[in-house]
């Protein structure tokens, strides 16, 4: 399918959109809000004729023709009819066999994200001093699908994400005892801590002969993962560095997790047909090189998972033998890194097909999975759409001055826990299944790479 247009439709029908919610605050009046408008205004206060309207149009199945409306209905109408109200559906994974159109599509993001970077896109400076707060990093700035499943949820069996990874791990023989493991990139910590507290639940044993790394480059979420780890003192370190500097400490590790940090590692731009010496891209060129990357479907400019193509080459370093990574990631088997703008920063898509194939002429035995696959997520539940989330958390609850609560991927009955007192008060909240739109962040279209490093544990 070509990239539909949502939203408020200019034209003869009008369209109220799912992510367009409106909250009544008195009895004559409402706060309409629109997340997807470009001015900064996003909460408009309406009356009592607008919300007529609105309850008109919501009648029709969010469509009214506009003959049907009265002079100042119509002029109200109007008034929503701009495009900032529109709204870009976000395209799914396009698959190249069956679609021409979204493989065009994919491509032109790809090429379009690669004439707008600069050579190379480094964030270490970003993590290393600009981090300020755990809560307000991973609630309000980037939100990663292992903060929005910390806590046990429908989706995963009455689970928390960290508990659920640990025991798909368990369940397929990967944990034994006196194994070391290293987390790179952990964020609060609670992903550790909930791996760790199902490991001590159900092979207490393993538990209390393991000994647990935690690795990151940022001193502010370093320190929050120590202070959520206090109660497995004993079986945890704490570690300051960059991973891209960890060469040759020795094999020792028998596990290694990266969840969702790859994408936070170097990118660089390359233009293909110009392996010149020296420039930037250059390194870029001798990877691929070295790891047996094709880039004969690349686009004129593309750009390449540098720094996560070199993560492979430490793991297989850190790694025992017998030794098993697990790296999920945002990404595609075969698209090439795309931006995304994550509130104060820009991260960068992963090209699993690469990786996977780099990881093999590293001699690591490699396997794709998707993730909602690989943790067994519940597809068919039924929670907030992401549109409806963001009018809701990003927009209606500051306007209200209500900043207590916080994101999760929300079924009905977690929302009138959540907010009781005003959900009566909501209309034209939206609800789809995880398979679909609902979540704030789909984990459809997350990876996860498994890496093995043969051999017997010396
Ligand atoms: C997007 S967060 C993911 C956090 C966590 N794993 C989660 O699932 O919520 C990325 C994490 O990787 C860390 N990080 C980023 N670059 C790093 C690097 N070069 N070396 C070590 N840690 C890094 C950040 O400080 C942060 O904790």
């Amino acid at each position: 399918m070509p990239c539909p247009l949502k939203g408020i439709e200019v034209g003869r029908r009008i369209t109220i959109s799912n992510g367009v919610i409106w909250y009544g605050l008195r009895e004559d009046a409402w706060v309409l809000v629109a997340p997807n408008r470009r001015s900064k205004e996003r909460c408009l206060l309406i009356g009592k004729k607008e919300k007529a309207l609105l309850d008109e149009i919501k009648k029709g199945r969010g469509v009214v023709e506009e003959d049907g409306l009265d002079g100042d209905q119509r002029e109200m109408a109007r008034n929503w009819l701009r495009p900032e109200f529109q709204i870009l559906e976000e395209l799914k994974d396009p698959s190249p066999a069956n679609s021409p159109d979204e493989l065009a599509l994919s491509v032109f993001q790809e090429y379009m994200s690669a004439r707008a970077m600069e050579g190379r896109h480094d964030l270490s400076d970003y993590y290393r001093g600009e981090v300020v707060d755990s809560g307000t990093q991973f609630e309000e700035v980037e939100m990663t699908v292992s903060h929005l499943y910390r806590d046990p949820h429908p989706a995963l069996d009455n689970m928390s994400y960290g508990a659920r990874f640990a025991r798909v791990i368990m369940d397929k023989g990967g944990l034994r005892e006196d194994m070391k493991i290293l987390e790179v990139g952990c964020g609060t910590g609670i992903f550790g801590r909930e791996f760790l507290r199902e490991v001590k639940r159900s092979a207490p044993a393993i538990y209390g002969s393991l000994g647990y790394t935690f690795l990151d480059i940022s001193p502010v979420l370093l320190k929050s993962q120590r202070e959520n780890n206090r109660e497995h003192r004993g079986r945890v370190l704490f570690r300051i560095g960059n991973i891209q500097d960890i060469q040759g400490s020795g094999a020792v590790y028998d596990l290694l997790i990266a969840n969702e940090m790859i994408a936070d590692l170097p990118v660089v731009k390359m233009a293909k047909g110009d392996e010149g010496e020296g420039g930037q891209a250059s390194e870029g060129w001798a990877v691929g090189r070295e790891l047996g990357l094709d880039f004969s479907d690349a686009p004129p400019l593309f750009i390449l998972n540098l720094g996560a193509l070199r993560f492979l080459v430490a793991l297989r370093t850190l790694l025992a033998r017998g030794g098993t990574g697990y790296i999920t990631e945002y990404g595609s088997t075969w698209a090439y890194p795309k931006a995304y703008h994550v509130t104060n920063h820009r991260e960068y898509s992963i090209h699993f097909g690469h990786l996977t194939r780099a990881a093999s002429t590293l001699g690591l035995e490699a396997r794709l999975a998707d993730l909602p696959g690989f943790l067994g997520f519940r597809g068919d539940l039924v929670v907030l759409d992401s549109l409806c989330h963001r009018s809701l958390f990003d927009h209606l609850l500051p306007f209200l001055g209500i900043q207590a609560v916080s994101s999760r991927v929300y079924t009905r009955e977690m929302l009138s826990e959540a907010i009781p007192d005003i959900l009566p008060g909501l209309r034209n909240l939206g609800f789809a299944s995880l398979d679909t739109q609902g979540g704030i962040i789909y984990p459809k279209g997350f990876y996860v790479l498994i890496l093995e490093k043969k051999g017997t544990r010396a």
